[in-house]
């Protein structure tokens, strides 16, 4: 069966047809796979039946993978242990304590680990359990971001780096060890210039990480604050999205460099279990 590739029809997003990921991809139908997503920034592969094993060969595709930080190996239990590269996006716990990361709670705006020096390129999520609502997740296309933002804007960002906030978490939650941010000038994390270039397509994207604590260097406070708020809600325009129902079996993997995304909450009492795997980025320039 040939591979269908089907477009959103909104600013990003495909479903990829034709494709069984619990087998190895052939060079040309791994080709059509990534020429789709740098089309497309966010491809869905639907009714997808795979193991751990096998969705770390569809994410080596793409790349060296990350391994997950050892907060989630002890959350995630002796399966994250026994893989590694699997982390778990979850609400579940088991014998009182989480099986994986985020909870339940909204998720705002953000790009996959951007307080990092080298961030992650890709994110691969799968769902294995899922709520009977709730628990969407959106993308945004932060090339068409760029393009439509207000010349002012540009202009004030242009040539600046932003600092990315490591302090909490996407759903705004202090990670271990982090104390609570007092001035965002001198927020833990890690510095970015405000519009990257994407090695592959050589695209240049909008790259601010999350809001909470971020800062524009090179302003002061209340500047920073007031053009990372205009950055955002600009960003945040429902013409620059996409936003996925979730149905089991779902596999959907997003660029991380030319992407934000955000999570709606769901009800705690039902179950919502993801296999994610990361691949590996360079700093963005
Ligand atoms: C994430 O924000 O990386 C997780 C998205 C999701 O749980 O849908």
């Amino acid at each position: 069966m040939a591979v269908e590739v089907i477009p959103t029809g909104r600013a990003l997003g495909a479903e990829v047809r034709g494709l069984d990921l619990s087998k190895p991809l052939t060079s040309d139908e791994f080709e059509a796979v990534q020429q789709a997503w740098y089309d497309h920034i966010v491809l869905l592969f639907r009714g997808q039946k795979v193991s751990d094993d096998d969705l770390i060969r569809f994410s080596r595709n793409f790349g060296e993978l990350d391994i997950a930080p050892a907060s989630a190996t002890d959350m995630a239990g002796g399966q994250a242990l026994s893989r590694p590269e699997i982390w778990i996006i979850s609400n579940v716990l088991e014998n009182g304590k989480p099986i994986g990361a985020l909870g339940d709670k909204e998720a705002e705006w953000h790009t996959d680990m951007s307080y990092v020096a080298e961030p992650p390129m890709a994110s691969v999520l799968y769902s294995l359990e899922i709520p009977s609502k709730g628990g969407d997740t959106s993308f945004a296309n932060m090339y068409k971001a760029l393009e439509e933002l207000p010349d002012d804007l540009r202009a004030a960002i242009e040539g600046r780096i932003v600092n990315h906030d490591s302090s909490t978490t996407s759903v705004g939650e202090l990670r271990a060890g982090a104390g609570v941010v007092l001035d965002v000038r001198s927020a833990p994390g890690a510095k970015h210039p405000a519009i990257r270039t994407h090695p592959a397509t050589g695209g240049k994207a909008l790259y601010l990480g999350r809001r909470l604590n971020g800062y524009l260097e090179g302003y002061a406070v209340e500047e920073s604050e007031e053009l990372l708020d205009r950055l955002w809600a600009h960003c945040a325009k429902p013409e620059f999205s996409w936003t996925h129902r979730w149905r089991l079996g779902d596999l959907l993997i997003w660029d991380n460099r030319c992407a934000i995304h955000r999570r709606d909450r769901f009800d705690g009492s039902e179950r919502r279990v993801m296999h994610r795997t990361q691949i590996k980025g360079d700093a963005p320039r």
